[in-house]
């Protein structure tokens, strides 16, 4: 089995960007967990950043045909505004999980809207980095033949 991990625009920056909400650990540990837990979990997987709405359509895509089994998401602030992120979830028609760092539903009005959710069977949210871990198990548990 193989999961991609897709994260969106300035997770890149974990660590440094409002530590008061998404916390101190950086995104080089959470590469480092979502490892740990493809190789607990004895499958495959790739863990992919991009700040760019285009190159994150562009490797959904890509999953398509490079034999990816399911998908987990976080779309950051794309979550709120990417109708195409939406679209690549849906071409694709992979299982999918998205998942949010804080508790998205305790924040401002503009981030009660979530396209991505549209195209996931689950969503994860306030759970800091365990929620990459238990949306991974999640899928694991439900797709790995
Ligand atoms: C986020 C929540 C989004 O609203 C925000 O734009 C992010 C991160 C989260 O993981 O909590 O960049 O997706």
């Amino acid at each position: 089995m193989k999961i991609l991990v897709i994260n969106g625009p300035n997770l890149n920056m974990l660590g440094i960007r409002e530590k008061n909400i998404y916390g101190v650990e950086t995104y080089e540990d959470l590469k480092v967990l979502v490892e740990k837990t493809f190789a607990e979990q004895g499958i495959e997987g790739e863990i992919y950043q991009s700040n760019h709405e285009g190159a994150l359509v562009d490797r959904i895509q890509q999953a398509y045909f490079d034999g990816t089994d399911a998908i987990v998401i976080n779309p950051a602030a794309y979550t709120h505004t990417s109708i195409a992120i939406l679209d690549a979830l849906k071409a694709v028609s992979l299982p999918a999980v998205e998942v949010h760092i804080s508790d998205v539903k305790e924040r401002e009005d503009f981030r009660q809207i979530s396209y991505a959710g549209k195209a996931c069977e689950k969503t994860i949210m306030g759970k800091g980095f365990a929620g990459y871990v238990e949306a991974i198990e999640y899928l694991v548990e439900k797709y790995k033949r």
